[in-house]
Parts: C-alpha cells; structure tokens; sequence
C-alpha cells in the first residue's frame, strides 16, 4: 500500500536519478527535463558548485536558529540584494513560496492598517490561508478555510482600464505575478505594470510582485521588477531560489522594512545555514556561467524554432515560456513525454508550459523542436 495523500496526479514515469537537464527512470529511459521539477531546478541536477556548497556547510555547522548570527546567513541576503539589484533591501528568509506571499500580505495589511487585497484573475499564490485566499478559483475548488482573513477583489489582467475602480484607498495590497506561471506564462507587460505602480501610490496601497516562479533569473534577467523597470514595495521569491533546497525569500523596500521590529515576523527553518549556503551558491552559479544570457538566448532561440507541429505561438518570458498548442496542452505533453521529453502543462488548457534549467543548451532545443514536428498538427 501507498501511504502518500492522494493529492497529487502523478506523471507516468519514475525518476531515480538526474544528472544535468536529463532525467534517469526506473524502467531504463532518459528524459529532457523541461519542467525542472515545477520551475526549481534551475541549474539542472548534480550541478557541482550547489553540491560542494551544501556539502561544505551541512560539515560546518548544518543547523542553527535564526537567534543565532551566522555569516552564511548575512552574506545570502547581502549576494540576493546584490543580484537584484533592487532597492528592496531588506531581506526575511522563509521556506516556501506561499509562507513568503503569507508574510508579505500580513505586512501589507498591517502597514497600511486596511483590510483588502487585490490579485489578478488566473493568479496562483499559494495554498496556506492568506496565499489561497488571493489565489483564482481556490475557494471554489479546494480552499478549505471557513473564511479568507481578509477582503479579495480579483480584477482581470493586463487590464489598465479596471485599476481605477479596483484599486481604491481601501486597498492594503496588490498582489501580482509580473508573469503567471500556473496561469499560461501569461505576462503582464511593462505597461500595465507600470499602470499598476502608479493606481498603487495614488492610493496608497502597496504593490507586491510575486516572483515565486518567474524571478531568480527566470525570465533571462534578475527579477521581472528588472525586466520591466518596475518596483514593487515588497517582492517575494522561492523555487529557483535554492535550485532544489527549499528556500524562500520576502524582500521588502524601505516603507515596510520601517515597521519591522523583533518578533514582527518568525520562522524556525526559514534562514537555516543549508537554505542559506544554497542561495549563495545559486547567485555563484548563475553569474559565474552567465545564465541569464543563456536563459535570454535560448528563450529566443525556442520561439524562434519550435513553432511547429501542434504549437501555433508562444507567450510568456526567458525560461517561463508558454507554447500555446492547437490541441489541448495535455495531449501534446503526453505524446511529448512518449517521446522523451517532459514539459508542464498549465491553468490554461491550451498552453504548454516550458521551465527549464537555466543550463539548457541549443542541442536540447533542436530535440523539443523535432519531436513536435513528429508529433505534428
Ligand atoms: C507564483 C507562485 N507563487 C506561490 C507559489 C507557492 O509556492 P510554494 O509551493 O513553494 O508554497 C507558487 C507555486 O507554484 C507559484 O507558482
């Protein structure tokens, strides 16, 4: 018997091993990883200098609270505001994804004392109370809660027109994914952001980008705020943060760092010298090999070419790529996954969803775009 919740669907294939962009299955195959493990494994797997650097500090010390200073902690914050180059330069560590949007949208409601949050429609953030309740369809399908803690609005995307109605002096916070990735790697564009940025200081509300997915080097730049040239009062971060550690990050700018004092915000894991020594290791990673070109150049390279079979388009950014498919997403990423390569599908029916480790290289592009061909219309 199978003692695993059921919550999950399950791929059909069972991985042993990883080495590179490859996956090893039980039954003997090689499979092209375009999923990397839902976005997080961004330096591919058996990446030596996130191994060494793991191995290096749990020999060190592998576990001390965040009451107790530690320079591998301090120096990951310092290389992550440094490699943002954002000015959001407080850093609090978290775990995950959703326990970063939870922290930011408490801040969010205590700064500004108001009780409404703004998301997107199609946005995901999370599946813990506050990340869920901003999350499109959550409380239809499985929210749980009896209620959300505060006021939601949803307002349509990339809509500029809906901000001055939906945006108002009662708003605490806006939440958006600069581009969704559960949503189709949907972008939301430079202007609408910008659009965004100016409803939010008219009203005083904050403006939180979500780039739990599409930052840390995903769309081919830093963070979406930098693509874009938009900043946000707070942004959160995760998956390719630690590259397969768990980690998370909400980095806040100098408004909300203002109303933190001791206890403000708390986390037993969240920080750990492995999370942290991670972090550094990814930030070394992607530098050093350059990967944001990679990502850039290879992004253009896959819209350029893999036009082709079933896919009629792409959206999206960088290695948060969408190929949207004539047919329904799903059949496409089964007959691809007979054909050895894994993709993602998305909330969107008809979009194939591509997130690669930012070590792909031109050879893996050719084999996406030839089994496509293969596949055909
Ligand atoms: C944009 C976005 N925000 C938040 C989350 C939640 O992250 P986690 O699963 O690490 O809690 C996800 C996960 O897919 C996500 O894509």
């Amino acid at each position: 018997m199978d003692h695993l919740a059921p919550v999950f669907a399950q791929f059909p294939i069972e991985v042993v091993a990883a080495e590179g962009v490859w996956l090893s299955t039980r039954d003997g195959r090689r499979i092209l990883d375009l999923y990397g493990g839902h976005a997080v494994a961004a330096l591919g797997y058996g990446h030596a200098g996130w191994l060494a650097a793991l191995e290096s500090q749990a020999r060190a010390v592998h576990f001390q609270s965040n009451a107790v200073p530690m320079e591998v902690r301090t120096r990951a914050a310092r290389r992550l505001v440094g490699f943002s180059g954002l000015p959001l330069d407080t850093v609090f560590f978290v775990n995950t994804g959703a326990e970063a949007n939870e922290n930011a949208l408490k801040l969010a409601c205590k700064v500004t004392g108001r009780a409404q949050v703004v998301a997107l429609e199609h946005a995901f953030h999370g599946r813990s109370a506050a990340a869920g309740a901003v999350t499109w369809g959550a409380m239809a399908k499985w929210y749980g809660f009896p209620r959300p803690p505060f006021d939601v609005a949803f307002l349509p995307r990339r809509d500029a027109s809906a901000l001055a109605a939906g945006v108002t002096e009662r708003t605490a916070a806006v939440i958006v994914e600069p581009v969704q990735g559960v949503g189709g790697a949907f972008d939301m564009g430079r202007e609408y952001l910008a659009a965004l940025r100016r409803r939010c200081d008219e009203t005083g509300a904050l403006l939180i980008f979500d780039e739990v997915q599409c930052g840390m080097g995903r769309t081919g730049h830093p963070f979406a705020a930098s693509l874009y040239g938009v900043v946000p009062d707070m942004i959160t971060t995760a998956k390719a943060l630690g590259a397969g550690f768990p980690v998370g990050a909400l980095m806040t700018g100098a408004k909300v760092a203002a109303a933190l004092r001791p206890d403000a915000l708390g986390t037993t894991f969240g920080g750990g010298p492995l999370a942290c020594a991670a972090v550094t290791a990814v930030i070394d990673a992607i530098e050093r090999g350059q990967l944001l070109d990679n990502v850039r150049r290879l992004s253009r390279i896959i819209r350029e070419t893999c036009v082709v079979g079933p896919v009629t388009g792409t959206q999206g950014e960088g290695f948060l790529l969408g190929l949207r498919t004539r047919r329904p997403a799903k059949e496409v990423h089964a007959q691809l996954l007979e054909r050895g390569i894994l993709a993602g599908t998305s909330g969107d029916a008809q979009v194939l969803r591509l997130l690669p480790p930012f070590t792909l290289a031109e050879p893996h592009v050719a084999l996406l775009r030839d089994a496509l061909a293969e596949i055909g219309a």
